[in-house]
């Protein structure tokens, strides 16, 4: 993990609402595993905290990140111009590992698309990908193409404007009996995360399966405890550390 002064070499709307930027980094930080996140500076004093966002994109040491607008920060994230320098602490967190496995379902909802986008890239060839990716509507799609190159996708949308009308958990589970994954991924909204943790259980799905959760967070390096969630053991971990990547089992939704 380095942290880097890097160059904005572009910033650009991808979505409605969503942008990406990516940057150029001085040096190599070694390997980024798909799920591993940066933590990128506001570019401005009166933001003292970094704001994480997954790795989306690797292409030698230029990283691009792909982000909702949401608050003041990645709205002020969002005027960055080609060639100004942003501080960003990076490669952050575990990632995904998909071990052995061979068919690899991916599920995401909204932004939780973008850690995955880095993952089927990172297996692409290696693995065979029926992905399931969710979003509100047409105007909110985007990468589905990274999704489409590297295996089987199914893109529902919750008011039906582009594929079919639903959510990406359900699209899944209809399909559970044809593809029987021997590993399944997850990035998405706390709501998704049950939902799939539920269809999982009513279909007795016994594929290991792994989930990239968010909390808020201060450091980003495990020191400030910010992010702490609780696993079903009863101990606390640290999602910027010990994860943000867990078995669904592990912990607390
Ligand atoms: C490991 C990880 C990976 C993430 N990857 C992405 C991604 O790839 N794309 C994307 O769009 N978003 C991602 N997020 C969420 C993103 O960090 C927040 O949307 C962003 O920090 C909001 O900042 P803001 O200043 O615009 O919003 P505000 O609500 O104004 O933020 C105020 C404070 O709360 C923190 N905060 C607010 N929402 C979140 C949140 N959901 N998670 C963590 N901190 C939050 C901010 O960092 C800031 O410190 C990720 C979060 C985590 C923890
Ligand atoms: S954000 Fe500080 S310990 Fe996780």
């Amino acid at each position: 993990m380095k942290e880097l002064l890097a160059t904005v070499k572009e910033n650009r709307q991808i979505a409605e609402g969503i942008m990406a930027i990516t940057l150029a980094l001085p040096e190599s930080v070694g390997k980024i595993k798909g799920g591993q996140f940066a933590n990128l500076s506001v570019g401005d004093s009166a933001f003292p905290l970094k704001r994480p966002l997954g790795v989306c994109s690797v292409n030698g040491n230029d990283v691009t990140l792909c982000y909702q607008l949401k608050g003041d920060g990645t709205r002020k994230i969002a005027q960055a111009e080609a060639g100004d320098k942003l501080s960003v602490l990076l490669p952050l967190g575990n990632g995904f590992d998909l071990g052995n496995a061979k068919k690899v379902a991916v599920i995401g909802g909204g932004v939780g698309v973008f850690p995955l986008a880095a993952v089927v890239e990172e297996y692409a060839g290696k693995v065979q990908f029926y992905s399931y990716i969710g979003f509100r509507g047409r105007q909110y799609a985007c990468l589905t193409e990274v999704f489409g190159n590297v295996g089987e996708l199914t893109v529902v949308t919750d008011d039906g404007s582009l594929g079919a009308k639903g959510n990406a958990v359900q699209a899944f589970a209809d399909d559970l009996g044809k593809i029987s994954p021997d590993l399944i991924i997850s990035c998405g909204p706390p709501v998704m995360l049950r939902a799939l943790r539920s269809a999982l259980k009513d279909n007795g799905v016994t594929a290991k399966c792994l989930v990239s959760l968010e909390e808020r967070m201060g450091c980003g390096i495990g020191a400030c405890l910010v992010c702490a969630c609780k696993k079903s053991d009863g101990r606390n971990a640290r999602v910027c550390k010990d994860g943000p990547v867990f078995d669904i089992n592990e912990v607390e939704l």
